[in-house]
Parts: structure tokens; C-alpha cells; sequence
């Protein structure tokens, strides 16, 4: 099977096995026959995080669990039980549409459920793991299923334990989200509160603001059916203020986040853009050109041509600014 189809960044790869998932039960089955056990495996998502460098030898499990359902339910709140393989912008535009507050500032990223807790999925001030209630999942090694509250997940900035202690070990099955259904908005980031002002918007619904994130992204992230690309390609690097300091010698306008502690978070963005690799293309890659940590697909690009630009990238990166960029997406060699 070709998952070109499969990759948001539209990258050709061979899989050697290939099986959709339907439900828990069936995932279980899979994992059960030999040739899961004899094989590699891969989960896959909607394949918005991954690059693909060449085939791969192996199994690949596609993540098709569906369903929402509300499984508990106070006054103030709602429990949504949500299928891994749902679409996370459709479950998004769901909620909204059900007066459900939580994930609004979260709309339009692509991807499904069940991968939005392996990396905390955020935008916008919000981070999943502020509506995260648990998450079911089938353990690789003992086949069995198991649950994983909050704290079980160690959440951090596009981190959990799923990309660290039990990587490739769980495959995510269900996820329950306590969403709100008296919600309070978070319209921190500044370019949520220039739109408010702008549309002259005084008491925003959560429909506005999903709205607005709409509006704002499909103003500077491509649309992976039009260009190839996973989002950004590299997380923002937490640094210390030294290194900050020093960079401000030189670039006195440099963005920076006071993170506490002595650490500030550096927009990745920023320094692929001053490093000179803004909108650039290198064959049938480059960077988008309204957001330089978006590495994009011009139509026809190996995922080696990809990482070979994602290492130029890091290389003048460091000569220039002393930091090592580190990949968000997931490179599958
Ligand atoms: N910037 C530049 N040049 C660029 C791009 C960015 O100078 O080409 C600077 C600007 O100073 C800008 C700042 O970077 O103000 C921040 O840019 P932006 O608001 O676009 O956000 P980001 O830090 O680049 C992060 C997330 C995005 C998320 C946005 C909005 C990471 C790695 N990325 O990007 O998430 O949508 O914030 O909250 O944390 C993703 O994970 O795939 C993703 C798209």
C-alpha cells in the first residue's frame, strides 16, 4: 500500500502491511495474529505529524475507531467519549456547535483524536491536556486494554509519555474530553484579541473564537489538500536567558517567551526566518512563505529531500544562534 494518501505531507512510502481499524475489539484481534507479531508496526493516525523517509517494512495499524458519545454529565460540565480516529477539527466544530467550551482554540488542526494526546496538541494558549479527562488504549506488550488518567499521560509542551517511556508501546483507542458547558474563553494570544476588535466582537461566543482560529490559520498555515506540509516541522526551543541575551546583542527585536526560571521559549519561526529560509525552495521542497517553521511539499518531494532541508535548516540555525532545533514531527526511517 502507497501511503501518500495517508501523509498530510503527500510523501510516497510502501508499506509492506497495511490494516484499518474498525473498533477496540478489532484492534485487539490484529495485534493477535502473526503477522502483527512478526512484524514492525506503525500507528497512523490522520498523518498530520509524520515524514516518511522511505518504505516501510512492516505493519501499518490505520486508526478508523469512530464515535462520540457522552458518557457523564453535570451542571457545569460534559464528559464527550470520543472514538481515536474521528477528525479532531470536525469533533472540534462538534462541541462548538453544542455550546461545549474547551477545545475551541483548537480548531483546524488536522489530525484525529487519538493522536492529539501523544504530542498535547496546542494553539492559541490552549494545550489539550487542559479538557483531557482519560484516555483508553491497548498495550502492545501485554495485549491488553489500559487507562491513562492525566497525570498517567506526564503532559508537556508537544510531549507526553507516549513519545518518551512508552513510545511505540499503547496504541490510543478512545479519549474522554470534560468539556464545558459554562465556558470560559481564552483569548490571550494577541492575535485572537486583534480579530475580536477588528469584527467589533464585545462578548465572544466559542463559536467566535473558533471562528477566528479558522480565520488567523488558513491565514498562515497551508492547507495540506493544496500544499503538502505536517504544521510546524520543528518545536519553539526553551532556552536559557544567556543564550537569549546574547542573541538580543545582535537582533534586538528577537521574540521571546518568559517561560520563568531563566528559560525563554524562542519562536522557531523566527530564527528559520532571520537564518534566511523564509519561503525559500530547495527542488521540490522549502519552507511556506507565511510561516518559515512550515516545511512544505511543492508537489513531487522525497521525505529524504524533505529531512535533507530540515538538516540545512537546523545546521544554520545553530551556526547562527547556538540552538539546536528539534523536529516535532515524527520521522519514520
Ligand atoms: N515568526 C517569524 N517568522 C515566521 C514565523 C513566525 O518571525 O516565519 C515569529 C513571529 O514573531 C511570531 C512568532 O514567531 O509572532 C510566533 O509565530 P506563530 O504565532 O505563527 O506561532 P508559532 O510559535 O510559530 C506555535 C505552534 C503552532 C500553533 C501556533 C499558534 C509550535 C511548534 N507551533 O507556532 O502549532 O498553531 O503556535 O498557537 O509550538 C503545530 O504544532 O503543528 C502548529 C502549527
Amino acid at each position: 500500500v502507497d501511503l501518500q494518501p495517508y501523509n498530510t505531507l503527500h510523501i510516497s512510502a510502501v508499506a509492506q502491511h497495511f490494516a484499518a481499524i474498525k473498533t477496540p475489539s478489532h484492534l485487539k484481534e490484529v495485534l493477535n495474529h502473526p503477522r502483527a507479531k512478526e512484524n514492525n508496526l506503525l500507528v497512523l493516525g490522520g498523518g498530520s505529524n509524520m515524514l516518511f523517509t522511505g518504505d516501510f517494512n512492516g505493519l501499518v495499524l490505520h486508526i478508523e475507531i469512530e464515535g462520540r458519545e457522552v458518557v457523564k454529565e453535570t451542571q457545569d460540565n460534559i464528559w464527550l467519549k470520543v472514538g481515536a480516529g474521528e477528525n479532531w477539527h470536525q469533533t472540534v466544530r462538534y462541541c462548538v456547535e453544542q455550546g461545549w467550551g474547551g477545545i475551541e482554540n483548537l480548531s483546524l488542526i488536522p489530525g484525529t483524536v487519538g493522536a492529539a494526546p501523544i504530542q498535547n496538541i496546542g494553539a492559541y494558549g490552549v494545550e489539550l491536556e487542559e479538557v483531557f479527562e482519560e484516555l483508553e488504549a491497548v498495550n502492545l506488550v501485554s495485549g491488553e486494554k489500559q487507562r491513562f488518567n492525566k497525570a498517567d499521560c506526564q503532559f508537556g509542551y508537544r510531549d507526553s509519555i507516549f513519545k518518551n517511556e512508552l513510545k511505540g508501546q499503547v496504541i490510543v483507542t478512545e479519549v474522554v474530553l470534560k468539556l464545558s458547558k459554562k465556558p470560559e474563553l481564552n483569548t490571550s494570544y494577541g492575535a485572537i484579541q486583534t480579530e475580536l476588535e477588528k469584527r467589533e466582537i464585545s462578548k465572544p461566543t466559542i463559536k467566535d473564537i473558533s471562528d477566528i482560529v479558522i480565520d488567523i490559520r488558513n491565514s498562515k498555515l497551508p492547507d495540506p489538500k493544496e500544499i503538502g506540509n505536517a504544521g510546524s516541522f520543528f518545536k519553539n526551543p526553551i532556552v536559557d536567558r544567556s543564550i537569549f541575551d546574547q542573541i538580543k546583542e545582535n537582533y534586538p527585536q528577537a521574540p521571546g517567551y518568559d517561560m520563568g526560571n531563566d528559560k525563554i521559549k524562542v519562536p522557531a519561526g523566527w530564527l528559520i526566518e532571520e537564518a534566511g529560509w523564509k519561503g525559500k525552495a530547495v527542488g521540490n521542497t522549502g519552507t511556506y512563505r507565511q510561516q518559515a517553521l512550515v516545511i512544505v511539499n511543492h508537489g513531487g518531494a522525497t521525505g529524504q529531500e524533505i529531512l535533507a532541508l530540515a538538516k540545512m535548516i537546523q545546521a544554520s540555525v545553530a551556526k547562527e544562534f547556538k540552538i539546536d532545533l528539534v523536529p516535532e514531527v515524527n520521522i519514520i526511517s
